[in-house]
């Protein structure tokens, strides 16, 4: 087994990868809570919110109202989605510092969730990468579909790469690599990584796992081997993508800290608070949390 990293970032992804697909409509009030609340438990990056059309997204239509409502801790990066040019202009309204781009590998997923092809939606990226770059944005890129798509299955490493290599080339200081679909097993996870820091340098990358077939920690310690030491997860593990039908929620963010709490890996992240957080939230969401690590430190309390 190679070492794993000795520190690891957590993009934490709830409030927006987890509510952007919850059925309900949280109110803004809530989502400025949960925000707040992750504020306090060591993360060091949180993603905000998404100012993509609320015709498409509308459980994020309140994403000026939720950013300019949060307090931002200094030290805590506070990231939002932006898919295009109007997106930017309405973040940069409310003082957004740094934003994501999306883009898939699957030609047919990426019609499906931002109607554009590949190449197109790398054109739509330019003009807002320069608008960020002039204005002193950080632009974070993610990669959907890494190792399948709801519509066209297979998806060949090639695409991954070029993908990914276009996102960095164009000035993305991190490249987030997704599976989507949750359809990802170690070794495939593992391979797909390799491929793609033959031509990115593995400390501009990062992992983002859903949790559908119950693979995404094992996916996870793969790549850590590998030495990823960025990972996107979700407080009680919430979430999904609207457009990927059968998506079940990212690998929680409470069971990544405890893996890594657990290997002597430093987070920075206290634990119990933030598993708090994460049975908070589902409450609010009228479930229980989906972390099982979350539900195994309340019924030792
Ligand atoms: P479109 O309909 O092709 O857009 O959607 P358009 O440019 O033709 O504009 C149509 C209308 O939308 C216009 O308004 C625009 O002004 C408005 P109208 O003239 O009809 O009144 N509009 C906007 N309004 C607010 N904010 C905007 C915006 N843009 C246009 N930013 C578009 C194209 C990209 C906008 C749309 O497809 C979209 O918003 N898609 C987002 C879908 C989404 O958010 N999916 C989930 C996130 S991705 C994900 O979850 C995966 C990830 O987690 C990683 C992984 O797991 O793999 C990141
Ligand atoms: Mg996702």
């Amino acid at each position: 087994m190679s070492a794993l990293p000795a520190d690891v970032r957590i993009v934490e992804v709830g409030p927006r990868d987890g509510l952007q697909n919850e059925a309900a409509i949280v109110p803004a009030a809530t989502k400025i809570e949960l925000i707040d609340r992750l504020s306090a438990t060591g993360l060091r990056t949180i993603e905000a919110t998404s100012f993509v059309s609320p015709k498409w997204v509308p459980q994020l239509a309140d994403a000026a109202e939720v950013y300019a409502g949060i307090t931002r801790r200094p030290g805590i990066a506070y990231p939002v989605l932006v898919p295009n040019e109007t997106g930017f202009d309405r973040a940069r309204v409310v003082g957004v510092e740094e934003i994501a781009v999306f883009t898939a590998a699957s030609e047919a997923f990426n019609r499906t969730n931002i109607n554009a092809g590949i190449d197109e939606s790398l054109q739509r990226f330019a003009p807002v990468l320069a608008r960020a770059q002039a204005d002193g944005v950080r632009v974070r890129g993610y990669v959907s579909t890494v190792l399948g798509c709801p519509y066209q299955g297979a998806v060949p490493l090639a695409d991954v790469v070029r993908v990914a290599r276009s996102l960095h080339d164009m000035g993305c200081y991190e490249i987030s690599l997704g599976d989507t679909i949750g359809v990802g097993t170690p070794g495939k996870a593992r391979a797909m990584l390799r491929a793609v820091a033959s031509e990115v340098p593995l400390a501009a990358l990062a992992v983002h796992f859903h949790d559908t077939y119950g693979q995404a920690l094992a996916n996870l310690l793969a790549c850590l081997e590998d030495g990823v030491a960025v990972v996107d997860a979700s407080v009680s593990g919430a979430g999904g993508c609207p457009y990927a039908k059968g998506a079940s929620g990212n690998v929680a963010t409470e069971d990544v800290v405890y893996m890594l709490q657990g290997m002597g890996v430093h987070t920075g992240i206290d634990l119990d608070l933030l598993a708090e957080t994460g049975r908070w939230l589902a409450a609010r969401l009228g479930r229980s949390t989906h972390s099982k690590v979350g539900e195994a430190l309340a019924a030792r309390e």
